[in-house]
């Protein structure tokens, strides 16, 4: 009988002496100790680098546009709430869109720490993680990437409606897959995008045909699970011909896509929508217009790819060295 009794006893405690105190966490490198391979996948990513980023840095004007601080250093997105614009942090805004941004539950009413949104409860981890669905859904990301309308264009995509048959992908699906086997299995945090330019190819298909005896190309967004290039004012595609040869002349311009930044009057936003099959002709001076390249002609086609919207001169641009190619075809009558 006192045996049992202690047998009882060591059950109830065993479980409460295996778990860790609720700790306060004052910075993201405090994850890393227990959360090594995402902490590092996130340091190698543009979420670990939106305060230090060169490009932020100078269209911010060094982040004195105030504006600019939210997306860039928020506070976390479950303290300001889902579906909510994010605010600044004063504090550790070096860490730029950390692991508190988007993990960090708002503090219990007596006064604990709320605990991580993940999606297990664990009373045992010091992190204390909590279940917390909202995380994994689009409009948790929207919070910061609707600025730019990425979520609306995913929300209007077969990706989303799942019209035609296509299978449903949200944004986790493509920017969040499974990596690492066994217990190490986990949502890589890498986040990889336009950075990745793996990525950026497999996202779009360049096809040639001759049509009405004149070359024309079909430039479709397969893999892009909303507009294409996403974060369309910064980001440009730009399709080039030329005349096959040995030696080769300057890339000819036939079409740009590309969304403007508000100032930009002028210049009409293009973007490829999820799904869409642009043709492109090819003729001889940019965007229709000139003649149509006979396809008894010999031509090379391009596609290129820009961080950046703005060629060293618009007159001359040169994509070989101021753009990344995602895909070229060699077309022969
Ligand atoms: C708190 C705001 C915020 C939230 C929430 C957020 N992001 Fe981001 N994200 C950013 C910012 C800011 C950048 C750009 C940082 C830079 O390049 O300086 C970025 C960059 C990215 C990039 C890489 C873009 C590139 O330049 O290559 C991807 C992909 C991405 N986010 C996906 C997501 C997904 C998916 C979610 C939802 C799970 C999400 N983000 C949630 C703010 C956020
Ligand atoms: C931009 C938002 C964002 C940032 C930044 C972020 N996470 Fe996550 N994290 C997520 C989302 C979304 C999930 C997926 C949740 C799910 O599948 O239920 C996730 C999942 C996780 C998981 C569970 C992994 C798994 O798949 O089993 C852990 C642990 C985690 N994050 C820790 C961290 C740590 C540590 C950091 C900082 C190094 C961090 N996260 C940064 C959004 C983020
Ligand atoms: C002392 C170790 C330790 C530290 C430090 C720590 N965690 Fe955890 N974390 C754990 C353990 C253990 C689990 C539970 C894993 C399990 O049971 O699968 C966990 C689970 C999680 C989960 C849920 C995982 C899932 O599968 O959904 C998230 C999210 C998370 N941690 C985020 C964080 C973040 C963000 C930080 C830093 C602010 C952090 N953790 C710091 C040990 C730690
Ligand atoms: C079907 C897969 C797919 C889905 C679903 C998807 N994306 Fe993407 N995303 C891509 C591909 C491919 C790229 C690279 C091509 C590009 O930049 O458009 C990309 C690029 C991006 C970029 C990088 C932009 C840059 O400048 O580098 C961001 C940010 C982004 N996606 C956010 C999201 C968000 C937020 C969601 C959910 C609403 C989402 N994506 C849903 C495939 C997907
Ligand atoms: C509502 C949230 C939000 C605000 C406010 C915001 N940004 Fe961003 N910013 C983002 C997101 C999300 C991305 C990544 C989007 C993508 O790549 O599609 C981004 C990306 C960028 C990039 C591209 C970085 C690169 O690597 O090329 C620059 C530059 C930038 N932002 C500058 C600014 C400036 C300047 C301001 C203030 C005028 C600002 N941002 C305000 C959310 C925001």
């Amino acid at each position: 009988m006192l045996a049992l009794t202690g047998w009882l006893l060591f059950a109830l405690v065993a479980p409460q002496s295996g778990a860790e105190p609720a700790r306060i966490f004052a910075s993201s490198k405090d994850c890393r100790e227990c959360h090594t391979a995402i902490y590092d996948e996130w340091q190698d990513s543009h979420h670990a680098v939106s305060w230090t980023n060169p490009a932020v840095r100078l269209l911010s004007n060094d982040f004195a546009n105030e504006d600019c601080i939210d997306c860039h250093a928020p506070k976390p997105i479950f303290v300001t709430g889902i579906g909510e614009r994010v605010l600044p942090r004063a504090t550790r805004r070096k860490e730029g869109v950390d692991c508190i941004s988007c993990h960090q539950l708002p503090t219990n009413e007596d006064g604990s720490p709320g605990g991580m949104a993940g999606s297990i409860m664990s009373k045992r981890a010091a992190c204390k993680p909590v279940e917390a669905r909202a995380l994994t859904q689009p409009d948790f990301c929207s919070a910061c990437h609707n600025q730019h309308k990425t979520v609306d264009q995913w929300r209007d995509s077969a990706f989303a409606t799942g019209a035609d048959g296509t299978k449903r992908q949200d944004c986790l699906d493509c920017h969040m897959p499974y990596v690492g086997e066994g217990e190490a299995q986990h949502r890589t945090h890498r986040f990889a995008g336009g950075d990745v330019l793996d990525m950026v190819k497999d996202a779009v298909t360049l096809q040639a045909a001759a049509v009405n005896g004149a070359w024309s190309l079909t430039l479709t967004n397969i893999g892009a699970g909303h507009s294409f290039p996403t974060d369309e004012r910064s980001r440009a595609v730009d399709v080039f011909w030329r005349p096959l040869s040995e030696t080769p002349g300057p890339w000819l311009h036939l079409h740009r896509i590309r969304s403007p930044y508000r100032s930009e009057v002028d210049v009409p936003d293009t973007l490829l929508l999820a799904g869409e099959a642009r043709v492109i002709p090819v003729t001889t001076a940019p965007e229709g217009a000139g003649d149509p390249v006979p396809a008894t002609e010999a031509i090379e086609v391009a596609v290129f790819y820009k961080r950046s919207p703005y060629w060293l001169d618009p007159a001359k641009p040169d994509p070989d060295n101021e753009a990344q190619l995602l895909h070229s075809l060699e077309l022969r009558p």
